[in-house]
């Protein structure tokens, strides 16, 4: 049996199609949830929206201070995955989540599979880098979305168990951006129907948890928005939420052209961004996933782990608040043609990573064992 330690928005996504894969080839699969995201709008809408099967075990971590989720998961993971003893333990990416389940499968001497493996930002104030990096240690298989991660893992020397499958956005992303042009009514439902609009989302600790940096970056905002002619739609994650609602000036951020909501679900994210003129975000995921439909970025960070994304001309980082900085970034990638090569796979990531976990001759230590 395959089991799945996950515990956020964007994990659910991405073990998706693998999680589909497995199914169709008739393999046992259980997912363990770590409960690091428990509301609504972050959690069940996605099994609800993906079909994914109702977790064997909700850990019901919740939030708390980072090193006590850690702990936390670290043990209730443990308790879980002994019980499961599954053949592999896969987890997905860089949260908290994925770190406890590591080190809880490692120290039952359970194999771990570390999918979207190799990774970096080189930024290790921002908490995902330890936890990639510490999880690519631990993991014995490293399914790597392109060459790039091949490579930086081998730089660290990590050469046992790299595979280049793909990035399972991409499966993720096609399969559902069709739905949600069937079904998601996002569009009409916000009043957009012919209105430009740029899609919004912030949730990184260096932007979003200092109300000064926060205001400086939602006023550049406001001066593209009011520039471009474009309403700035803003699905908040909670945690900027917070920061908001400590702002004195809040409401000047929900009013025109801001169109300030809840997180919206997987279909409506997608339609959103296929209908956006571009996306300016702080998310791992959506840079991925407006490469893969077309749709131009800015990622208001000094850094990225998604290179190829700049590289391809998908995507353009702009860390500065100074709206005349910001304005040019939105000006050069409004001006690019939108015809990029796609560097995150074919859309079968998911199906080459079943196999992979099926594979009785694939070697289960971590590889950095002799
Ligand atoms: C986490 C991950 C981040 C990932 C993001 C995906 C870590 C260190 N961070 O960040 O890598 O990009 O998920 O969205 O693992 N909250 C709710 N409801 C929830 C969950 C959280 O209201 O279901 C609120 C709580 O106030 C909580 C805050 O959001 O304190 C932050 O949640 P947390 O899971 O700690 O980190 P994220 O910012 O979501
Ligand atoms: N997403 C969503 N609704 C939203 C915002 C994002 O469904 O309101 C999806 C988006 O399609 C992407 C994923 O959530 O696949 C990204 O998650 P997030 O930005 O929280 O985390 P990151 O990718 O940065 O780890």
């Amino acid at each position: 049996m395959i089991a799945f330690l996950v515990g956020t928005r964007p994990e659910l996504i991405k073990i998706a199609p693998v999680v589909d894969a497995l199914a169709a080839r008739g393999a046992p699969l259980a997912i363990v949830h770590t409960g690091q995201h428990y509301s609504y709008q972050l959690d069940a809408i996605f099994f609800e929206e993906l079909g994914l099967p109702k977790p064997a075990a909700n850990l019901e971590v919740g939030s708390a201070p980072p090193a006590q989720q850690l702990g936390t998961i670290i043990i209730r993971a443990a308790e879980a995955l002994a019980k499961l003893q599954p053949r592999w333990v896969l987890v997905q990416g860089d949260t908290n989540s994925v770190l406890g389940g590591a080190l809880a499968s490692l120290k039952l001497g359970l194999p771990v599979a570390h999918l979207e493996a190799g990774l970096r930002s080189d930024d290790w104030e921002m908490p995902e880098e330890a936890n990639r990096v510490l999880a690519g240690r631990l993991a014995a298989m490293h399914l790597c979305p392109t060459e790039v991660q091949v490579e930086r893992l081998r730089l660290e020397g990590i050469v046992r168990g790299v595979y280049l499958v793909g990035n399972t956005v991409v499966d993720a992303a096609l399969k559902s951006a069709a739905r949600a042009r069937e079904r998601s009514t996002v569009v009409e439902r916000l009043g957009l129907s012919g209105k430009p609009y740029a899609l919004v989302t912030l949730h990184r600790p260096s932007n979003v948890d200092s109300e000064e940096r926060l205001r400086a970056v939602m006023r550049a905002l406001l001066a593209v928005g009011e520039r471009h002619g474009l309403a700035l739609v803003f699905p908040a994650h909670p945690r900027t939420q917070a920061t908001i609602a400590r702002m004195a000036d809040a409401k000047r951020f929900s009013e025109a052209p801001f169109i300030l909501t809840e997180p919206v679900g997987y279909l409506d994210f997608l339609r959103l961004l296929a209908d956006a003129r571009l996306t300016l975000t702080d998310s791992g995921g959506v840079q991925e996933e407006a490469c893969t439909l077309h749709v131009p970025c800015v990622t208001l960070r000094a850094n990225t782990e998604r290179p190829e994304t700049v590289t391809v001309g998908a995507n353009l980082l702009c860390d500065s608040t100074s709206p005349g900085d910001l304005e040019a970034a939105v000006d050069t990638m409004l001006a690019r043609p939108r015809d990029w090569q796609n560097p995150f796979g074919d859309g079968r990531a998911g199906e080459r990573v079943a196999d992979l976990l099926l594979d009785p001759k694939v070697r289960r230590i971590p590889s950095g064992a002799p």
